[in-house]
This record gives structure tokens, sequence and C-alpha cells, in this order.
């Protein structure tokens, strides 16, 4: 028996995912990945809190003009879950193709949210801020995104400023919000 009372064969299953060790990767995007990536930035339940216009399905051609500044970056990364991508994280660049601290995540496969997936990925873009130098990581949040603003809270972001325009979504007016977290 285990000290929680059940054998290791009939333990719960709930407990069986809460012990369950998963393998997290990183690598850079790649031009490959941009069907997949289009497939999660077109799902309405995501462009629903990344977008503040009304929603309009992205093409690989419509996207093609953004896609240099995304290779250009080459500080995108592709998050793999034991063997399977799940979503995208990185820095963005100034139009000086510099590099800033303002980051991006997208968990894409919304079936791996709140799994502690978008926590163990910026734990690791924590790190890699510190290696390229960056004391603080910042980032911008529409106000409507109430999933993200209760995740960045849990990592210690705190919201600095508030940005115009506002949008309306649902009836409500919000903002955009930049939210900041000094490193240690
Ligand atoms: C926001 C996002 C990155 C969170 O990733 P995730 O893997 O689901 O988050 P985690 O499971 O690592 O959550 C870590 C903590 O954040 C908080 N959190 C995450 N989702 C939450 C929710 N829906 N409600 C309340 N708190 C939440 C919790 O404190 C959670 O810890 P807990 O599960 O132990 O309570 C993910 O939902 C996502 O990609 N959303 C769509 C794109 C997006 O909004 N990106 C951010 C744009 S600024």
């Amino acid at each position: 028996m285990s000290p929680y009372g059940h054998s290791a064969k009939n333990r719960p299953s709930e407990f069986k995912e809460l012990c369950k060790i998963v393998t997290m990767k990183f690598r850079l995007f790649e031009h490959d990945d941009l069907s997949l990536y289009l497939s999660w930035i077109n799902q309405k339940e995501i462009w629903e809190v990344d977008n503040s216009g009304p929603f309009e399905l992205r093409t690989p051609e419509s996207f093609s003009a953004q896609w240099n500044k995304i290779v250009g970056w080459q500080r995108s990364w592709m998050i793999n879950v034991d063997g399977r991508d799940i979503g995208y994280i990185g820095f963005l660049s100034n139009q000086d193709d510099q590099l800033t601290n303002e980051f991006f995540i997208v968990i894409g496969e919304t079936s791996e949210w709140r799994k502690g997936r978008g926590k163990a990925a910026m734990e690791w873009l924590f790190e890699k801020a510190e290696e390229l130098g960056l004391g603080t990581v910042t980032g911008q949040v529409l106000g409507n995104n109430e999933r993200a603003l209760a995740f960045y809270e849990r990592l210690g972001f705190r919201i600095v400023a508030e940005q115009d325009p506002r949008f309306e979504r649902n009836g409500k007016i919000y903002s955009t919000l930049l939210i900041e977290k000094r490193l240690e």
C-alpha cells in the first residue's frame, strides 16, 4: 500500500495524471510550422483574446508579409510536449530587428490548457531572458483576456500601463494592458 491508502495499481486516475512526467522541449520556429501556427491562431477562442478587431481568417498568403518578421526574429520557439507541438513562445524584435524584452506565448492546442504547460514554458523563457541579458520582460494583454491575466498574475507580473485605443468586445469596452516582470 502507498502512504495514500491505495496500492499503486488502484490509485485514482487523477492521481496518476498529477504524477505524470512530461518532457517539454523548445526548437526554433521554421517555415514548415506555418500551417500549424495558422490553425492555432485562426481558432475563434484564441482570436478573441489575441486581436481587438473583428474575426478575419488568416491564410499563408495574408500572412506572408509577417513571415519575414517571424524568421527574422530568430527568437520564436515551438513548444513541444512529449513529441507533439502544442504552441509557441518568443520575444519580439523592433523594426531594426533588435531584440526587445516583449514576449508572446500561445498554447495553441486548447486541450493542453490548464495543465501547467504555459507556466513551464514561461519559466524557460525567463531563463532565456536572463541569458540574453534582459532585466525585465514585458507583454501586452487584451483586457478581455481574463485567462491570461490570471496566468500572468500567478507568474508575478504586474500591470504597468493601459494603452489606447480602447476596443469593444461583446458590448463591453476594454483596453490593452502592458504587463511587466522584473527578473531576479
Ligand atoms: C494564457 C495561456 C498561455 C495559459 O497557459 P496554460 O498552460 O493554460 O496555463 P497553466 O496551466 O500553466 O497555468 C498556470 C497558472 O495560471 C493560472 N491560470 C491559467 N489558466 C487559468 C484560468 N483559465 N483561470 C484562472 N487561472 C488560470 C493558474 O494560477 C494556473 O495555476 P494552477 O493551474 O496551478 O491554478 C493559455 O491559456 C493560452 O495560450 N491562451 C491563448 C493565447 C493567449 O491568451 N496568450 C496570451 C496572450 S497575452
